[in-house]
């Protein structure tokens, strides 16, 4: 058979500019990670061809001799890892997980979800108003405290006089330990489901960095190429709590996921997420998801020596966020200099943000990504250093408030901060040191 090369010379080439790209830049932004060669193979491999509607030993094609023994192995090491009783891998991604859980508990337009609101860190399918879980569902956001971290108080006093059907608690952007027996203990007072959603935060819950939501948590999901490390892929997880509290749990959700939401599972992605499991339950990873943290740790202790603001003063997980109207930069004219300066991260809203989302005051950045190279503490001084002089160098521009000006003056940034000598100099160095971590 030929190669991707002699069939298709574009998207050969397009696949060998994106290495080099990734190779020669930081990527800090924290759902990013690179996942093993072993993870890809089984992505690319032959399992991808086949359809395997259904579950387990319960199918509507046949052929399914291997299909069912992949997804089996991929069930069994996610409850051992996680402790839980039943495993659904087949979710396509997070978002498709989300709605899964909602189809299976849920009456649309009638029942009420309970979550992070988007603007403090939450995720679209946590209830955001653009996106169906807010559309389909009647929702209550909730929102952080001054501090930017979890108010739990406040949290129960709203969720005892709105009663949702399901909480959930879990974050896109929140750098600070989650109480999951807190939000526990909220959820058992007004009867509703808890949905612990770790997507980021999974390989510190198998490595024992977090607490585990498990003895707390109904259901648990996950996405799982975030610092997990796997496929592009999702899993739903049902605890012994949740088996308790409705002993049909499992079933729901599994018949929400197929035939509710879902057509054929993906047979190749299901291996890759049993592989990430595997690599997940060994020595290493937990090796690697200790220096993830402690590499965030050391990047916030370092930005904060430079009058950076962290949103909750730092970061107990793999990520920060950073408000930076004290430095008189716009979130968005910071990811663009940082691009230019070879540090990929991501604009972000922070807690009470004033500014459009496109526009957010802030910008997010994690470790996981630069840890899977093998970056350590010297490297995340040398970073911190890079991120101080790129966002002087662009200090001071006030982002103009009517929005056909703002368009102009992002026009002409654009053209102005590819051209930057000192960010040209700084991509260059990130680049000598990104070429000892290949
Ligand atoms: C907390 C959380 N939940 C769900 C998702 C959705 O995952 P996906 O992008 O795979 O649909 C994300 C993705 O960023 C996330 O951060």
């Amino acid at each position: 058979m030929k190669a991707l090369e002699d069939i298709d010379s574009q998207i050969f080439a397009l696949i060998k500019q994106e290495e080099k790209r990734t190779a020669s830049t930081l990527e800090m932004i924290p759902s990013n990670n690179y996942p093993s060669k072993a993870v890809l193979e089984a992505l690319g491999s032959i399992l991808n061809y086949k359809y395997s509607e259904g579950y387990p030993k319960k199918r509507y094609y046949q052929g399914q001799r291997i299909a069912d023994q992949v997804e089996i192995l991929a069930q069994e090491r996610a409850k051992k890892l996680f402790g839980v009783p039943h495993a659904n891998v087949q979710p396509y991604s997070g978002s498709p997980a989300n709605t899964a859980v909602y189809f299976a508990l849920l009456e649309p337009f009638k029942d009420k979800i309970m979550g992070l609101s988007l603007a403090y860190g939450g995720h679209l399918t946590h209830g955001s108003p653009v996106s169906f879980s807010g559309k389909y569902f009647k929702v209550v956001p909730y929102q952080l405290g001054k501090d930017g971290r979890f108010d739990y108080e406040e949290i129960e006093k709203l969720a005892i006089a709105e009663k949702p059907k399901i909480i959930v608690c879990g974050a896109t952007a929140y750098p600070r330990i989650i109480d999951f027996k807190r939000f526990g203990q909220i959820a058992d007072k007004v009867g509703a489901y808890l949905l612990a959603d770790i997507s980021h935060i999974a390989g510190l819950i198998i490595a024992g960095v977090h607490p585990s939501p498990v003895d707390h948590a109904h259901i648990i999901m996950t996405t799982t190429h975030k610092t997990l490390r796997g496929p592009r892929g999702a899993m739903i997880m049902v605890t012994e709590k949740g088996l308790k509290k409705d002993p049909e749990l499992g079933n729901k959700i599994d018949k929400a996921v197929f035939p509710g939401l879902q057509g054929g599972p993906h047979d190749n992605q299901t291996a890759a997420i049993a592989v990430a499991l595997r690599l997940a339950s060994g020595k290493q990873f937990k090796v690697y998801i200790e220096h993830v943290v402690r590499n965030a740790k050391v990047l916030a202790q370092e930005l904060v020596k430079f009058n950076f603001k962290l949103v909750s003063g730092g970061t107990d997980n793999h990520l920060l966020l950073i408000d930076l109207s004290n430095k008189k930069v716009n979130g968005a004219v910071a990811a663009l200099a940082l691009e230019v300066a070879g540090i990929v991260i991501n604009k972000n809203a922070v807690p009470g943000d004033l500014m459009p989302p496109f526009y957010p005051s802030g910008i997010r950045l994690g470790t996981p990504a630069i840890t899977t190279r093998g970056m350590k503490e010297r490297e995340m001084v040398k970073i911190a250093n890079w991120i101080n002089e790129t966002i002087n160098e662009v200090s001071n521009r006030v982002l103009p408030a009517n929005k056909e000006q703002r368009k102009e003056f992002f026009k002409n940034f654009r053209e102005e901060v590819f051209k930057n000598k000192k960010l040209l100099q700084i991509a260059k160095e990130v680049r000598e040191l990104c070429s000892k971590f290949p």
